[in-house]
């Protein structure tokens, strides 16, 4: 396996910034992966032998942070995960300064997650390694909209003129946003569908190709991909912004109902963590048109893409 023959970039902060060629270079290699990955030998390479990657996550995470460890250790590089809670950043230590010292015991990659949008941007300005953003607070989370993309194209989407519905609290939602960018540079047509209080001011203003809508019934018609979000509890900071789960569940919840209104072949989406009941029936969750774990398998093939890009391309 070698990496992208024309990435340029050092660090992966977002969507925002990459091109179309860029994207193609990486999900084409991790195409390549993802079908290695489901072959009985699986796609283990020495790509980044000597290499040494620390993941620093300042929010939880299942998902991005094990598929991450996951990614570099099947490329060969060594992997630490720093966990924030248990650090000197409990002392007082700066960001900044965490960096630093990381930066000074040779890492030649950053994966981080932090609750302030922009976090790693910062950081990318004043550091030898590659930074690479796992989510930044409510602004982007480039490798799990890389990662939707590419499930949607393991299950025969092409990209142009599809219709893709996303559904929940996309006021928060950094996953909304970089899939409203990256699947309307890739000709997708994005549907936003929230209530009041979980719209960001201009929604359409968040992609080429968004339009919004304040019902799902509207949103889900005729859609090919109907992509659910949880409520981000997390970000609300006491302020409740739904009367009551169960009426929340009601009003913009994916039930069969609902999913009936969707092209016959619409495949379920969500990011993960899913809270069952509220923006997605259970049954549905586990059901023949949802891809969810296949989400998860393609952000390991995702991220093997993303980590030798960015090292791969520090070093020449
Ligand atoms: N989708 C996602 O980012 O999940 P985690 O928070 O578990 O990483």
């Amino acid at each position: 396996m070698s990496a992208p023959a024309m990435w340029t970039h050092r660090h992966l902060l977002g969507i925002e910034g990459l091109s179309r060629q860029d994207v193609a270079l990486l999900l084409d290699s991790a195409t390549a992966t993802l079908a290695r990955m489901r072959q009985p030998e699986g796609a283990k390479s020495t790509a980044l032998r000597g290499k040494t990657i620390i993941n620093l996550f300042f929010e939880s995470s299942t998902r991005t942070r094990t598929s991450f460890e996951l990614a570099g250790k099947r490329l060969g590089a060594d992997v630490v995960n720093v966990s924030p809670s248990q650090s000197s950043v409990t002392k007082g230590e700066t960001l900044l300064d965490t960096i630093k010292n990381i930066e000074a015991m040779h890492a030649d990659a950053i994966v981080i997650r932090h609750a302030a949008s922009g976090a790693p941007h910062f950081v990318a300005d004043r550091t030898n390694a590659s930074i690479v953003n796992a989510g930044d607070g409510a602004h982007e989370h480039p490798t799990q909209a890389l990662l939707d993309v590419l499930t949607m194209r393991a299950h025969g989407k092409t990209m142009e003129g599809l219709e893709v519905a996303i559904v929940g609290d996309i006021l928060h939602s950094r996953v909304a946003r970089s899939n409203a960018l990256l699947l309307g540079m890739l000709g997708a047509r994005v549907r936003l569908c929230a209530p009041k209080t979980m719209t960001p001011p201009l929604p359409e203003t968040l992609g080429p190709t968004v339009r919004f809508t304040p019902r799902i019934d509207d949103a889900v018609e005729g859609a090919d991909v109907v992509m659910m979000l949880r409520i981000q509890n997390e970000r609300l900071a006491g302020n409740p912004i739904l009367a009551t789960t169960r009426e929340y569940s009601r009003t913009f919840g994916l039930n069969a109902r609902v999913l009936a209104r969707a092209k016959a072949d619409a495949i379920v989406m969500h990011p993960g963590p899913i809270n069952r009941g509220v923006e997605l029936d259970p049954a549905l969750a586990d059901g023949p048109r949802s891809v969810i774990l296949e989400q998860v398998e393609a952000g390991v093939a995702v991220r093997m893409a993303v980590l030798e890009a960015v090292i791969q391309r520090a070093r020449s």
